[in-house]
């Protein structure tokens, strides 16, 4: 049985690299609509569940939904088809394309002219350049980068830079946005501004799946939690109840900083 109102669902993922079992058994659940926030200390399986959702790993085991139907995560192209995008832990850009180029390679994936020949400057379809063009920049200004368009992706700060990596992923035009870490690296004040980016995103309509140490962040976007630790789900509910969880508690024992906000 699906939950009705679930966008996302696992069930059973398992995960081996070689003699590591990285993911055991984990399920989750994605309501849609919903900013949901998966935690755990360092190693404990995060970004291999985000790979395996996206299509990057091949789970070994388990089974997928989608919209409540079979999802098939079994390569990269037919992930962002089914509506799931996804931001990196270190960051993916095209380092010396433009900003604006950037967003453009993911609008691509929309369109029927490929990513090469559409950036190329001989094009059959001006029409559709534009109004791809057109696009990116909406994309930008959707981000607040849009004072940076024709600068090289390199030339901007760790913080633009991810989030120049969210306005590519969002130009997909995905139903489930996946951010590893869009906060790592970032000052004080750009993490209110990617707090509020990430609220924007979802008040759009799109749900999104966030893994995040910044407990204070997690805690105050996401209504509910799922907390991963040695590969194992040790627990999910919304973050009030997470946090006092003796589990998640022993979890994070000896890390120094038990999830905890006031
Ligand atoms: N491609 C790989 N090959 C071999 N081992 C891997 C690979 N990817 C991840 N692992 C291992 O799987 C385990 C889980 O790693 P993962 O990167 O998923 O953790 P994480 O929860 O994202 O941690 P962090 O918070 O540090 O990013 C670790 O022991 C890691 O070394
Ligand atoms: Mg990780």
């Amino acid at each position: 049985m699906t939950r009705s109102n679930s966008l996302l669902r696992v069930v059973g993922v398992e995960k081996h690299f070689g003699g590591l079992h990285a993911l055991k058994g984990v399920d989750l659940s994605i309501e849609k609509g919903s900013i949901h926030g998966l935690i755990g200390p360092n190693g404990a399986g995060k970004t291999t569940l985000f790979n395996v959702i996206t299509g990057l790993y091949k789970a070994d085991q388990g089974e997928f939904y989608f919209e409540g139907m079979p999802y098939e995560p079994s390569s990269v192209a037919q992930v962002v088809k089914s509506g799931v995008a996804r931001t990196f832990q270190n960051i993916r850009l095209f380092k010396n394309m433009t900003v604006l180029d950037n967003v453009k390679v993911g609008l691509h994936t929309q369109t029927h002219s490929g990513v090469w020949a559409a950036l190329s400057q001989n094009l059959a379809n001006r029409k559709e350049e534009a109004n791809t063009i057109e696009k990116a920049q909406a994309w930008l200004d959707f981000v607040g980068l849009s004072g940076h368009a024709n600068e090289p992706a390199h030339s901007l700060s760790y913080g633009d830079q991810r989030r120049l990596e969210i306005a590519r992923a969002l130009a997909t035009n995905p139903k489930l946005l996946a951010l590893d870490e869009p906060a790592a690296g970032m000052n004080a004040s750009e993490k209110i501004t990617l707090k509020a980016l990430i609220l924007k995103i979802q008040s759009s309509g799109v749900t999104v799946l966030l893994i995040e140490h910044d407990v204070k962040l997690v805690m105050g976007l996401c209504s509910s939690l799922s907390v991963l630790d040695e590969g194992r789900l040790i627990c999910e509910g919304p973050p009030k109840e997470v946090q006092v969880n003796p589990k998640v508690i022993e979890a994070y024992l000896g890390l120094g900083s038990v999830p905890h906000v006031e």
